[in-house]
């Protein structure tokens, strides 16, 4: 069986960002993988420097970040798992500050092999909650596509959500999760 890790661009472990989330990873739970949950804005994870004038850093030179913070932990339980969930809040139509914090260093890191060690084509799935007036969340998981795909994931899906649809969602997510834990194939026998 696998690891899968869930990185949140929420605080909120009961929000409809977490509830989303757990919903996948009961998924893959009920397919005998082990999970954990990080929740980006309690985690030191500050945004990236754009150490010189050219706007590089060693993320280019040696696909490492300067900043000691939870940065490079955070980095090797991504490594260290055999896939990962994603999954934001929409702010303002896009991704959550802290989740961009992350991934905008991962981004950079990625550039270099080292940095890509691990982490290139690891199969990863991504959410995007819009828990307000419920716009927004395409556009969010078109950044999230965006980002993730430049990174070097092998990213399955994107599934936007809304305030409207969540309840109705919270019941099939479990099957992505199963899904994902089968190593997404493109044929699935179905419910
Ligand atoms: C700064 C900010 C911007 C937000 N922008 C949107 C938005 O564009 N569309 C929307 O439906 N909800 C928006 N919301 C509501 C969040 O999407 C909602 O709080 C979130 O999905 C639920 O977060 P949780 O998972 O932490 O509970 C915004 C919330 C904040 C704090």
């Amino acid at each position: 069986m696998g690891k899968a890790v869930a990185i949140l661009g929420s605080r909120n472990p009961a929000g409809q960002t977490a509830r989303a989330t757990d919903a996948v990873l009961e998924g893959l739970c009920a397919a005998g993988w082990e999970v954990r949950k990080e929740f980006l804005p309690t985690l030191r994870i500050e945004r990236c420097r754009q150490c010189d004038e050219r706007g590089w850093g060693d993320c280019r030179a040696r696909g490492s970040c300067v900043i000691e913070d939870d940065f490079a932990a955070l980095v090797e339980a991504i490594r260290n798992s055999d896939c990962v969930v994603f999954a934001t809040p929409v702010y303002f139509g896009d991704l959550s500050e802290s989740f961009r914090a992350f991934t905008d260093r991962l981004r950079r890191i990625c550039r270099h092999e080292n940095g890509r060690a691990g982490i290139e084509g690891k199969r990863a799935l991504a959410l995007c909650v819009a828990g307000g007036g419920g716009g927004g969340s395409p556009a969010c998981a078109e950044s999230l596509d965006r980002v993730l795909r430049t990174i070097g994931f092998d990213l399955v899906d994107v599934i936007p959500l809304r305030r409207q649809n969540l309840a109705f969602k919270l019941t099939i997510l479990p099957q992505h999760g199963k899904w994902l834990a089968a190593g997404a194939p493109e044929s699935w026998p179905g419910p």
